[in-house]
């Protein structure tokens, strides 16, 4: 009985207007990666239509959403690294170059493979840094978990107000 699958991230922004503790809503990707769940799957129903993977009418009900709390929300596109390991500077420039307008370690795959399953995509991203070689912050794990402790309870309360509407 599943029908919409909600999924968050942290991720570090490549754009200069996107500051950490931003919030961005996604409207497709990159599987700069290039892998997916679904190779050694078998079946017409591999071929996924990946245009608007990320359902338009949600992303449309998280703007609205967070624009009636005053909350600001991006919008953009979102690039798969593999990691576990952060970018180069030189790989978020390319990134960058390629159109992302942020890059992280997940959700990608997910987002495929919900779409395989014929779920209603919502994704949004937490900033928690600016890319490698974007600003002088030392990027770690640590940093990322800080920076989202920090955000967390706007970005729930948001996410709950998002969810409370979901149709
Ligand atoms: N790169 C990849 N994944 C991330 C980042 C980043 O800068 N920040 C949080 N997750």
């Amino acid at each position: 009985g599943c029908h919409t699958l909600v999924q968050t991230n942290a991720a570090g922004s490549l754009r200069t207007d996107m500051p950490p503790q931003s919030l961005m809503v996604l409207t497709d990707h990159l599987n700069l990666v290039q892998r997916s769940p679904l190779v050694g799957t078998h079946g017409n129903e591999r071929f996924v239509n990946m245009i608007d993977a990320y359902y338009p009418e949600l992303k449309r009900l998280a703007v609205h959403t967070a624009h009636t709390y005053g909350a600001t929300l991006f919008e953009g596109v979102y690039g798969w690294f593999l990691g576990p390991q952060f970018e180069t500077p030189a790989e978020i420039r390319m990134a960058k170059l390629l159109g992302a307008d942020a890059v992280g370690m997940s959700t990608v795959p997910e987002t495929i493979l919900a779409r395989h399953l014929g779920l209603r995509v919502l994704a949004l991203s937490f900033i928690t840094n600016f890319g490698a070689g974007m600003s002088t912050e030392n990027l770690s794990h640590a940093h990322t978990l800080q920076q989202a402790k920090a955000g967390s309870a706007a970005a729930s309360q948001l996410l709950a107000h998002i969810i409370a509407k979901l149709p």
